[in-house]
């Protein structure tokens, strides 16, 4: 049901939907909610009560629209759905019930400000969003409806298999695919699936999906049951590996560049996820942005800290006057020494546990001493435990409480840490 049939049929009747359509395995209809109006002026909509910005669609042509349609379904497992922002979020799992349970969906896309209220209780049985933002119109949603439940239909794809490894089927993201050329741009495809071996294949795409789905979506990630042995292997090998990173090659430090960037931000997710893990509250929020990494670069105190060529940490050495840092309690800071301020630092997931933080904490110090400096001040969140304990066994002192600026809405009390360098004899 909608305003705009022509619209939603010239897309949901092309490509694979349009000849499952022609084949008459699904049926889709869109129909024009305008031609069921009662007045002479085809009106659908009109203005709310109560006064306001905007039209509301009327209930009568909706509920007409509603009528005639309904009439040519007797018999079906019918189920009328309004697309709304309202609604509860629409996902793959939706998708499947929908498609299980009902032969004939009916989707009513609102326009304007929506539609009246009344329509929705005496004729709507499931509201359904798109998401977390605001449409125009009901129209792009109907169709993300229908093209993602007619594609479950048996029939519409050539076999099952298209589907149901897909990401989101299982719970999982899908693999990485890669097509012809073997090498394109200098990109190779990976050696596994090269070399014919089925099974190996198989164990690499499950592999990659769990690791992928860990990295990119740890909300999903955290609600699965792994209850196959073979997963459960796989994951077990994934945080060995993880942890057995040795630290065979040179470790340098340099200062950070434009296209270090996304692998700065990188960490910085990983290290959310992980602190999230924790129940730390710290980088939770939009803080540390890419635009305080751009400033920081400008500035020339953002560094990298490489393992061989690869950037395994980053962390930023500022010799601004940290203007939170004056407000201590519950005990003081050093007084006398000029001091620079480590602000945000992090090592890649893959480097836990191999001692790169204590070689990034290394490089901090050089790199005060660069600065001519012989203090280094740092701040660290509570209940970050590992982080303090990394700070106590390199040197730095707890001086006592604080509270940040940098992350309001969250929890900014934070322990301030000093470490005082020796002179080089
Ligand atoms: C501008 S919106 C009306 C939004 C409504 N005033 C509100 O704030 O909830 C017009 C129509 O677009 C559709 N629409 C907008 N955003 C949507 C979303 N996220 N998911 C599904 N439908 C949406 C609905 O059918 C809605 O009636």
């Amino acid at each position: 049901m909608t305003l705009f049939p022509d619209t939603v049929n010239a897309v949901l009747h092309e490509s694979i939907l349009g000849r499952a359509a022609k084949k008459g395995i699904v049926e889709i209809n869109c129909v024009q909610i305008r031609d069921y109006t009662e007045n002479k002026q085809n009106q659908v909509d009109d203005y709310p009560y109560g006064g306001g910005w905007g039209c509301v669609m009327m209930a009568q042509p909706l509920k007409s629209c509603l009528e005639n349609i309904m009439s040519t379904a007797k018999g079906l497992r019918s189920r009328v759905i309004y697309l709304t922002p309202q609604g509860q979020p629409y996902t793959q799992e939706t998708a499947k019930r929908l498609q299980r349970d009902y032969d004939h969906l009916v989707l009513v896309c609102g326009h304007y400000e929506g539609v009246d209220e009344r329509f929705i209780e005496a004729c709507v049985d499931e509201e359904l969003s798109l998401g977390d933002f605001v449409l125009t119109g009901g129209e792009i949603a109907a169709m993300a409806v229908a093209d993602s439940v007619c594609r479950l239909v048996p029939g519409v794809l050539a076999d099952e298999q298209c589907y149901t490894g897909e990401s989101h089927w299982d719970g999982l993201l899908e693999y990485p695919q890669d097509t012809r050329p073997e090498v394109w741009e200098g990109r190779s495809v990976p050696e596994v699936l090269l070399q014919g071996d089925h099974s190996r294949v198989e164990t690499w795409r499950r592999r990659q999906q769990l690791a992928r789905t860990r990295a990119r979506r740890p909300d999903l990630f955290a609600k699965l049951a792994l209850t196959d042995p073979a997963d459960r292997k796989l994951l077990q090998e994934m945080e060995k590996e993880a942890g057995r990173m040795k630290l065979d090659r040179e470790v340098t430090y340099r200062q950070a560049q434009e296209e270090d960037l996304p692998e700065i931000l990188r960490i910085v997710d990983e290290a959310r996820v992980s602190l999230r893990r924790h129940n730390v509250d710290q980088w939770q929020g939009e803080y540390p942005s890419e635009e305080i990494f751009r400033t920081d670069m400008a500035r020339g105190e953002c560094f990298v800290v490489c393992h061989g060529g690869e950037i395994a940490a980053f962390f930023v050495l500022s010799t601004a006057e940290e203007e939170s840092y004056a407000g201590i309690t519950d005990g003081k800071w050093t007084e006398g020494p000029a001091y620079c301020v480590l602000h945000r630092a992090a090592v890649a997931a893959a480097y836990r546990g191999s001692g790169m933080s204590a070689q990034m904490l290394r490089c901090v110090e050089r790199q005060c001493r660069a600065y001519g400096l012989r203090c280094i001040r740092t701040d660290t969140h509570k209940k970050n435990k590992a982080m303090q304990v990394l700070l106590r066994e390199t040197g730095y002192r707890y001086r006592g409480n604080l509270l940040i600026a940098s992350e309001p809405g969250h929890d900014t009390a934070r322990q301030a840490y000093e470490k005082l360098l020796k002179d080089r004899t």
